[in-house]
């Protein structure tokens, strides 16, 4: 990768505060019932993150978060938008299927957007990521655990972009964006061990310039980041990743969000962006 100057583009985010986070149910192995969450912890990381992404002067819209729904924190998963059209989610477990009205119910009420509901079980953010700038823009989609593969064809026509079928294959790293993260408009980073040879080769292919992490990375949950083209914010437990994102030249921007990591997401996935 170029030490080309990263600079960095306004953004604009959908968060949900963890007012009624807790782990009750066990979807990832991340997620462990028997220990108890500290809400009010999770809810003070979760203004710390909202904070430094508005400091950096990005806009971020708060959705209103609803009792009985304690992964709806998780924004990241309840839609997925490129350039003003919004593929909905539709979630695997019952348990979030909720949270897909919820998100389209924003869309809606927010003018501008062309919404198209999903026939097909797709996580949002959480499998797909947009690269505006690579190829002409293309868009990374994960399967393997969540997002149904046929739901990247349904992505494809509703977005009207390639969509890339990329398979996961470690359970720890259910959701893309626990894999693999954009750096900006056209650089990606990724664990390889996360995908199949197959998929590793294609990535390869693709992006040969890419910022490469390793399992221990991806376990700090390095990989869940969001960035802003030069700014990229990481979870603090995730230093190696920090050290690597620098060498490639970007600023890392490390907050805490420990509280977060009971239920299997960091940064990326509270945090969805919105593509007008
Ligand atoms: N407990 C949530 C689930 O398993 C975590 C979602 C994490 N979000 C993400 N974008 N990876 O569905």
């Amino acid at each position: 990768m170029s030490h080309m100057e990263r600079l960095p583009r306004n953004r604009t985010y959908l968060m949900c505060p963890p007012e009624h986070f807790t782990v009750e149910y066990a979807i990832n192995p991340w997620m462990d019932t028997t220990v108890a969450v500290d809400t009010r912890l999770a809810v003070k990381q979760w203004d710390q993150l909202r904070n430094t992404l508005a400091d950096l002067g990005h806009v971020v819209h708060v959705l209103d978060p609803e009792p009985g729904l304690p992964d709806m924190v998780y924004s990241a998963n309840g839609a997925f938008s490129v350039d003003g059209t919004v593929y909905g989610a539709r979630f695997r477990h019952p348990q979030r299927s909720a949270e897909a009205v919820a998100h389209q119910a924003f869309y809606l009420a927010n003018e501008g957007w062309n919404f198209i509901a999903p026939e097909h079980v797709n996580e949002g953010e959480g499998d797909f990521a947009y690269l505006p700038a690579a190829y002409g823009g293309i868009v990374l989609a994960g399967y393997g655990f969540r997002t149904d593969p046929a739901a990247h064809a349904e992505a494809q026509e509703a977005l009207g972009r390639p969509v890339i079928s990329l398979k996961l294959v470690d359970p720890a790293f259910y959701h893309l964006d626990t894999a693999l993260a954009a750096l900006d408009d056209r650089h990606v980073t990724y664990y390889p061990g996360a995908f199949s040879e197959a998929s590793q080769r294609v990535l390869r292919q693709l992006f040969p310039d890419a910022v490469i992490a390793d399992r221990a990375d991806a376990e700090a949950f390095g990989l869940n980041l969001v960035s802003d083209g030069r700014h990229v914010i990481l979870n603090t437990e995730a230093v190696a990743m920090g050290h690597k994102v620098r060498d490639a030249g970007y600023l890392p921007v490390h907050v805490d969000l420990s509280e977060l990591k009971r239920g299997g997401g960091s940064i990326k996935c509270a945090v969805a962006e919105l593509r007008p």
